[in-house]
């Protein structure tokens, strides 16, 4: 197998509060093979944003990584400086969309201005020749060139984004991360947003994408592989078509049929919206975090945790359901 192109390895990591810890990334392993897209998907407030951001070494207090490794190509970031890592990996290797990135920039800088402000440390390229590569890499995804002499207001929503989108990867980086980048637009400009990432993917533009949505719909159109996350933990992960065609864990499934056709099955569980409330990190329900909203909760998933075992075909799931546990 060859060595994936990410790879976050026991990964815990709190936001440090006064009120206590936040563990909003406990005991994640993810990874993001060459040549994929993997899906990072689940309810707001589970973990997603702070999982990218510590797969990405960009860790500022409160938030605070306790344990894990993070291999980039095969390099520790965890062992990195942040101005090592602001050189060498952010832009360079690997480039980040974050998820308020839409309506983040500058407001009083033109587009152009702000590619040469994000460039500059990285390339000793003149003006000119950030404009050319600029204006070639808008031009090689089929995205109007004079864009970047507009201010960001002065471009529709969903243009805006394909443009970050775009010039987020001028160096070339091997990986993408666009944490949440469709879920302010409507379906046919997340529809235009996705076909922009697929192209570049053909193009070789960037060799994998790691993409957060809380729309399965468009993940379902995109993705190679998905991880589902619950409660600062990954519940499930597997193939794309294997988990959309045949979700095992009671959770992937009541996201499934919370956000697609709700099927008539699904509806008699009481899947069609998902009961209750995603819990506290600080202080999460014992045994299976899933257990208070479960349909299928047995005795066992009060009081121990499953955890996420291999059940073949590339795929694991955290549930008793799916593995035979005894009880602690
Ligand atoms: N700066 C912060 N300080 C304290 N707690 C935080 C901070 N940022 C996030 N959290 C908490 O960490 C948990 C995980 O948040 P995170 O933003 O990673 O979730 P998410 O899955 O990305 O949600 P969403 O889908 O809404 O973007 C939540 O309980 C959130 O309230
Ligand atoms: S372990 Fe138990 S509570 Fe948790 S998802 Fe599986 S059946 Fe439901
Ligand atoms: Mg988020």
């Amino acid at each position: 197998m060859p060595e994936p192109l990410l790879l976050g390895l026991g990964l815990r990591a709190s936001y440090v509060l006064r009120l206590g810890e936040v563990r909003a990334v406990d005991g994640v392993d993810i990874e993001v093979p060459r040549e994929a897209i993997v899906g990072l998907a689940g309810e707001s407030g589970c973990g997603k944003s702070t999982l990218v951001n510590v797969l990405l070494a960009n860790i500022r207090p409160p938030l605070r990584v306790k344990a894990g490794k993070i291999l980039l190509d095969g390099v520790n970031l965890l062992q990195m400086s942040r101005e090592e890592i602001r050189k060498k990996v952010w832009g360079v290797k690997v480039s980040y969309v974050p998820q308020s990135a839409l309506n983040a920039l500058n407001p009083t800088k033109r587009i152009i201005e702000l590619v040469k402000d994000a460039i500059t440390q990285h390339t000793p390229a003149t003006d000119w020749e950030v404009v050319s590569m600029t204006k070639r890499r808008l031009e090689e995804l089929n995205l109007p060139t004079d864009s970047i002499h507009k201010y960001p207001h002065e471009l529709s929503g969903g243009m805006r984004q394909r443009v970050i989108i775009a010039i987020s990867t001028l160096l070339n980086p091997r990986l993408l991360v666009v944490d949440e980048p469709t879920s302010a637009l409507d379906v046919s400009t997340q529809k235009q947003v996705l076909k922009m990432m697929l192209d570049m993917k053909r193009n070789r533009i960037i060799d994998s994408i790691l993409f957060v949505t809380h729309e399965l719909p468009l993940l379902r159109q995109v993705a190679t592989h998905v991880y589902i996350m619950y409660a600062g933990k990954i519940v499930e992960y597997g193939p794309a078509d294997h988990i959309f065609q045949n979700p095992l864990h009671p959770y992937t499934k009541a996201l499934m049929y919370s956000v697609m056709t709700p099927e008539p099955e699904a509806r008699e569980r009481g899947f069609a919206t998902i009961p209750g409330e995603p819990p506290s990190l600080i202080m999460p329900p014992q045994g299976c975090r899933f257990h208070p909203r479960c349909p299928y909760v047995m005795d066992i998933c009060r009081r121990s945790e499953p955890r996420l075992a291999p059940v073949g075909e590339g795929r694991g799931v955290a549930c008793f359901l799916h593995h035979s546990e005894v009880a602690g």
